[in-house]
């Protein structure tokens, strides 16, 4: 049985995932690590919790030790328009933090999962049907750092043999966490204003096309990537992986035929826009799906049905 230990669990898809890796391996066999946020009382209760920091080696270490952990989930991380604001943060726990995480690895032989991002490409890069392996000059210290992860994630697996594994994630959309400081996160909020207030302003442009993901199968392909056969992968970290592409106007069409009373208007974050413009409007996901059977189940239509069922019941409940 596989023993888990699970960095970020209290962040945006450490809350979801953290509660998945429980069901398939056992409560007991899943330790949660949160940095400064209160979990969740269902993360706190279905299972080991500890304080641990990515950037403070010993107090990681001593998690690893004290439940002889051999599988390590490392999602810690601060999302792109954060890392704007605090590029030497962004540094400290994106680059310093994964660093920990793989020489824990490294020594304790452990296998990692790090997630990278569309915001490992940029300007530069083609933002059509984004290729597995392309140009990569991101111009933002998020990008920089997601770069860098995957470059020294393939590193521990050529040099140490550490079976380091890993997706790029485009933007992920969840009804439990709120995500923090992404630049994908409108298209959360958005649901948010639709249920609330039944209208949202959007701080990207129309036409800002990205790659998006709901939830669960961000965590599906996670597992499904760290239960894949090794001798299957061609990559190893980075695999580009998406569910669906669209712009603002498109979320807002789905949402508008469902709540005929929602409306939009837009007030754009010149920061956000100029990150979004950099990063792909729809990668090619073919490698994930020939090396480890990677299938998105959520689209556009379905995902905006249940994110409104989920969000629309917490409402009823007082809950939001
Ligand atoms: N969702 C992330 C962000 O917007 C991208 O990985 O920062």
């Amino acid at each position: 049985m596989k023993r888990i230990m699970v960095t970020g669990a209290v962040g945006q898809i450490g809350s979801e995932l953290t509660l998945a890796l429980r069901e398939r391996y056992g409560n007991e066999n899943v330790v949660a690590c949160g940095r400064k946020t209160e979990p969740s009382k269902k993360l706190r209760d279905s299972g080991p919790f500890e304080w641990a920091d990515c950037t403070q080696p010993d107090k990681l270490h001593a998690v690893v030790k004290k439940y002889n952990i051999d599988t390590i989930y490392h999602l810690a991380a601060i999302l792109s328009a954060v890392a704007e604001a605090k590029p030497q943060l962004a540094w400290d726990v994106n680059i310093n933090g994964l660093y920990n995480v793989l020489e824990l690895a490294r020594e304790n032989n452990c296998a990692v999962f790090t997630p990278s991002s569309i915001g490992a490409f940029g300007p530069g890069t083609p933002l059509d049907n984004t290729p597995q392996d392309t140009i990569q000059r991101p111009n933002t210290m998020y990008g920089v750092t997601k770069v860098s992860g995957e470059l020294l994630c393939d590193y521990y697996h050529k040099r140490f043999g550490v079976d380091a594994r890993g997706v790029r994630y485009p933007g992920i959309i969840s009804n439990e966490t709120l995500p923090g400081g992404g630049t994908t996160d409108y298209a959360v909020a958005i649901y948010y204003g639709a249920i609330k207030e039944k209208k949202y302003t959007c701080y990207l442009k129309q036409g800002t096309y990205l790659d998006m993901m709901y939830m669960p199968d961000a965590i599906k392909a996670a597992m499904d990537l760290m239960e894949a056969d090794p001798d299957k992968l061609v990559h190893r970290n980075a695999f580009n992986v998406t569910a669906m592409s669209f712009a603002p106007e498109h979320i807002y069409d789905e949402i508008k035929k469902r709540i005929p009373e929602f409306a939009m208007d837009y007030e754009v974050d010149p920061v956000r826009q100029a990150i979004a413009e950099s990063w792909p409007n729809k990668m090619d996901d073919t490698a994930a799906k020939q090396e480890w059977g990677w299938e998105p189940s959520f689209n556009l239509a379905r995902m905006t049905d249940d994110m409104l069922k989920v969000l629309g019941d917490k409402y009823s409940r007082g809950e939001l």
